[in-house]
């Protein structure tokens, strides 16, 4: 798309990095590995026994102040909807986890002849609804924006009754809405909307379901 390749790499991460290693690498969400996770950095191989780690569960590592993803939908005059996704993933994550925000349906999903949605939050529990997707199919089934991402957010609910996430969803003439999931220290999510006779951007917040 023309942008510079460039490290993305801060002075900030660079000392959260720093100060993980000096704890040993703790928070650490690897299982039935040796040298021993939860005092240990690696490198790490699997004990005898076991092919591999099994997957982690971020629930502690994701809180208000974890989640950095940007979601974005963006619509055009004539009605086209993109959304899009930029994450840094979740803090301390084993190398090679895919979280949800590359996943088409789970990060973000848009279809111009309905809207869009994108999501945030504990991927490893959002990206196993698909609620993005979730999210069209409810505006493409007559729901407004509003309506589709809470039941979105409800559906993952009634599986997963606490969870850290969040959707926006924006259907092609432009109305929009947000919902998120009630979780320890997270009972507001803020986003920001930007649309034709605003000249700055307008916060806006939802209280979570
Ligand atoms: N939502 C970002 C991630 O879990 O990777």
């Amino acid at each position: 798309m023309g942008f510079a390749c460039e490290d993305l790499t801060t002075n900030r991460s660079l000392s959260i990095y720093s100060g993980w290693l000096e704890q040993h690498c703790q928070p650490n969400f690897r299982t039935n590995v040796t040298p021993d996770p939860s005092t240990c950095c690696g490198p790490y191989k699997p004990l005898k026994g076991f092919k591999n780690d099994k997957p982690p569960s971020l629930q502690k590592a994701v809180d208000v102040h974890s989640h950095d993803t940007i979601g974005m939908i963006a619509v055009d005059k004539q009605g086209n909807v993109a959304t899009g996704t930029s994450t840094n993933g979740a803090s301390h994550k084993i190398p090679g986890r895919v979280g949800d925000s590359p996943i088409i349906g789970a990060g973000s999903y848009a279809d111009s002849s309905v809207g869009g949605a994108a999501a945030t939050g504990d991927g490893d529990t959002m990206m196993r609804f698909l609620p993005s997707y979730q999210a069209v199919e409810n505006m493409r089934m007559g729901a407004d924006p509003t309506t589709a991402c809470r039941k979105a957010i409800a559906r993952i609910q009634k599986h997963v009754p606490v969870f850290f996430g969040a959707i926006i969803c924006a259907n092609h003439t432009g109305s929009y809405g947000a919902a998120c999931c009630k979780a320890p220290g997270f009972s507001q999510f803020h986003y920001t909307v930007f649309k034709p006779g605003l000249s700055q951007p307008l916060l806006e917040v939802v209280d979570c379901l």
